[in-house]
């Protein structure tokens, strides 16, 4: 069960950072209108904004944490203030991906958050450069705020979150996940290499790369600008990555069992485009048991760090139960 106070901590969660990634995206007149337009497009079309919640919400339990590390932020208010550039800039990453992984050489998708995909309305080459254009944003955001709050090691923060929301955005993380994605599916058909077939092993680890590395890093980010101590950094990242490979196998089983007016994408496309996932490797229902005991290693890793009290075993759950 979720519960009331956490639906009202997500609605007013979503309102700063939808304000706040408005007021951080460049705009005309200094920004091409038709590229702030693509972009606003997709960033404006209603996503969850899971990950900006976990950087928030991440950086609420290092505030709440009875054993507080020296340095750490020492109000929900300032730990928000902190975090929220990384936030942002994670969900300019995140809708990149999309907008990506929706192109007709990737996953070639017409619906996204409920609407035409971006480069069905402005073409290719504008849906390329709006994703690009989101990535570097990001990083500049990430560079440029906050510009204050944090005592003495602002910069060293700042650095440490950079390094690690690039190392999963790359090539080893978001990136990486995804060209092992296309080679598995046979969306690339590269003459002289045969197409590899994934096991469960594979697919874990390519769940882990596509999917996990991102959302670890959104829950490591918001712990490291409260000022989380090495010992809760480690306990948030080993929550995030059971929660993230949690949110991938949930995906998998949704595009099986979802309609597309509830998950504002089209469903039954993985199996279309013969994709790996959990339901065609394990079936449905194991694939529903392997997501319920990895929220219980969620809920585990963060109780042994003391961090329980507060909302990230209720985004654990939300992304078990969501529907969308
Ligand atoms: C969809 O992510 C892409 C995957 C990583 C499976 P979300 O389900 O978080 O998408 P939005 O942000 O709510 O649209
Ligand atoms: C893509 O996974 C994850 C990204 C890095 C964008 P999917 O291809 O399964 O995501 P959906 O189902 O299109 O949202
Ligand atoms: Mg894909
Ligand atoms: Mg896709
Ligand atoms: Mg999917």
């Amino acid at each position: 069960m979720i519960p009331e106070s956490f639906q009202d901590y997500v609605k007013r969660q979503r309102e700063v950072i939808d304000h706040a990634l408005h007021a951080w995206l460049p705009a005309p007149p200094v920004c091409p209108p038709l590229l702030a337009e693509a972009m606003n497009y997709s960033l404006d079309a209603g996503g969850k904004r899971l990950r900006p919640i976990l950087v928030l919400a991440a950086a609420d339990a290092i505030v709440a944490a009875a054993d507080r590390a020296p340095g750490a932020a020492a109000s929900s208010t300032q730990a928000h203030g902190l975090a929220l550039p990384a936030a942002c800039a994670i969900e300019l990453i995140h809708t990149y991906s999309l907008i990506h992984d929706d192109l007709p050489a990737m996953d070639d998708d017409t619906l996204r958050r409920g609407r035409p995909t971006l480069h069905v309305v402005y073409g290719d080459g504008i849906a390329i450069l709006a994703g690009d254009g989101l990535l570097t944003e990001a990083f500049a955001l990430l560079a440029r705020e906050p510009r204050a709050g944090a005592e003495g090691d602002l910069a060293v923060r700042k650095l440490r979150v950079i390094e690690r929301i690039a190392a999963a955005a790359g090539a080893l993380g978001m990136v990486g996940g995804q060209a092992v994605d296309l080679e598995a599916a046979g969306t690339t058909e590269i003459p002289g290499r045969t197409r590899p077939s994934l096991d469960a092993r594979g697919l874990q680890a390519m769940h882990a790369m596509k999917t996990g590395a991102l959302i670890r890093a959104s829950a490591v980010s918001g712990a490291i600008m409260a000022g989380g101590s090495d010992a809760q950094l480690a306990a948030v990242d080993r929550f995030a990555s059971e929660v993230g490979l949690v949110f991938q196998i949930v995906d998998d089983i949704l595009d099986v069992e979802g309609a597309a007016d509830q998950l504002g994408k089209t469903a039954g496309k993985d199996a279309a485009d013969d994709k790996p996932t959990y339901p065609l490797l394990f079936g449905l229902e194991q694939s529903r048991r392997l997501a319920s005991e990895g929220i219980a290693r969620a809920e585990a890793a963060l109780g042994e760090a003391g961090l329980a009290e507060n909302h990230l075993m209720n985004i654990a759950r939300w992304v078990l139960g969501r529907k969308n």
